[in-house]
């Protein structure tokens, strides 16, 4: 009997250590793989991913149980719309962070794509926020992103070049033209004034100031009234042309981006340029031709107007698709802390969202300009917040672009902008 069973543990004896063996590598390969980080996606420019890969290593290191994974995309902010857009339309997105322009948020929050984050924060967490990057991280009542980083136009011009030539930084649009014209005659710089034309979101951005700062305007969100028609818009139109046919800008500005802008200005080929905060700390490097000569101030406009800088600015929502939406917000609650935001600022001239840093001794320190941002952010004027912004968007840079570059007269592609832009609203009010 005790012989039988020996025989029998002998013959079984290989199967099982095979199956203790087994039972070990499952084992160890649970816990090796709830070792393993968290990974989650997002998608951003290839600008802003170079500038925020500090954000990005100190969550890192804090949060060793989570990898970001960011994906570097074009740096036109209609073009990483499109991504994102295609992505979840496809129904296969591989983001859990959507690094969002504040112009999409109606669009995406509509269309069903972000998780309602409006549990996750209170009303004191939000106190700190600018009231603006608030409202445009809302949809119908609820909040679909934390906004870091908030944005607004302003006139970049070269002190050194103003002061050698006795003239006064202009504050309106003839008094650009005539400071460029005099700073070129006099041989103190190739260009005067450098913007963005390109067929794309900066163009609309941009011309908005343009436009405010004539007196003008292009959809009231309360009426959907369009005032693209109007004869301001016409006068916003003409002092761009005007700065084209009168040599003032080259004539590639109708080709340019940000990063254009900034390159042709930080070369030290032009006397003014139109471009957001993240300009500065840049033209002003150790590595800058023209570090130390640059001034900034609020936009130019037209006589007896008001400047007006655009409101741009960035926030960071999550995919209602995301496997890892905790894993998400832990991104999103520390880009947002005042620790990141004040890393930003400090390095990268970004203008926080939270307006206790506009006065934070470090950050004052180093940008003493710093204070005076929080009246041009709020003073700034908004891009149309509709559902239909990207489409609206899109019809203004066609028609504009054709008018900057000759291949429409300005009234006719205003009227023809105009029309579309109603239809565009009757479309979507009568949904
Ligand atoms: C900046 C702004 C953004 C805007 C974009 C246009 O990134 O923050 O709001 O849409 O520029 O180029």
């Amino acid at each position: 009997m005790l012989h039988d069973l020996f025989r029998f543990l002998r013959r079984w004896r290989w199967l099982g250590l095979a199956f203790a063996i087994c039972l070990s590598v499952i084992l160890y390969g649970v816990v090796v793989l709830s070792q393993q980080p968290v990974h989650v996606t997002m998608l951003a420019s290839a600008l802003d991913t170079a500038q925020e890969r500090h954000i990005i290593e100190a969550f890192e290191a804090e949060n060793p149980d989570i990898k970001v994974d960011v994906i570097e995309g074009p740096n036109a902010s209609n073009l990483i719309e499109d991504l994102y857009t295609s992505s979840f339309l496809l129904g296969s997105s591989p983001y859990d962070l959507v690094m969002m322009d504040v112009v999409w948020l109606p669009k995406f929050a509509a269309a069903g794509w972000l998780l309602d984050l409006s549990d996750r924060v209170s009303e004191a967490d939000l106190s700190d926020f600018l009231p603006a990057d608030v409202a445009g991280s809302r949809y119908n009542g609820k909040l679909y992103r934390l906004p870091i980083r908030t944005d607004a136009g302003l006139l970049y011009y070269r002190e050194d070049l103003l002061q050698q030539a006795g003239l006064q930084p202009p504050d309106t649009f003839d008094e650009l033209l005539a400071a460029s014209k005099q700073l070129q005659q006099a041989n103190a710089t190739t260009w005067g004034y450098v913007w963005q034309g390109r067929q794309y979101e900066g163009l609309s951005a941009m011309f908005l100031e343009v436009l405010a700062g004539s007196g003008g305007f292009w959809i009231d969100p309360e009426t959907l009234e369009v005032g693209l028609d109007r004869p301001e818009t016409l006068q916003a139109i003409e002092f761009l042309r005007r700065t084209i046919t009168e040599r003032v800008s080259p004539p590639g500005v109708t080709t340019y981006q940000e990063e254009e802008a900034r390159r042709l200005f930080q070369n030290g080929e032009a006397a003014f340029m139109r471009n957001w905060p993240y300009a500065l700390p840049l033209t002003n490097a150790d590595d800058s031709p023209i570090q130390g000569k640059v001034g900034i101030k609020p936009m130019v406009h037209a006589e007896s107007q008001d400047s007006a800088g655009c409101l741009g600015g960035w926030g960071l929502g999550i995919a209602k698709s995301s496997a890892h939406p905790d894993a998400a917000w832990r991104v999103v609650e520390y880009y947002a802390s005042q620790e990141a935001q004040r890393s930003l600022a400090i390095r990268n001239g970004y203008l926080p969202t939270r307006r206790s840093l506009y006065t934070d001794p470090a950050v004052v320190q180093e940008h003493p300009y710093f204070p005076d941002m929080v009246e041009v952010v709020e003073s700034a004027v908004l891009r149309p917040p509709v559902a239909q912004y990207a489409q609206a968007s899109d019809i203004l840079q066609r028609y504009l672009s054709a008018a900057l570059t000759n291949r429409m007269e300005p009234q006719q592609a205003m009227r023809a902008a105009a029309e579309e832009t109603r239809t565009l609203l009757r479309r979507y009010s009568a949904s």
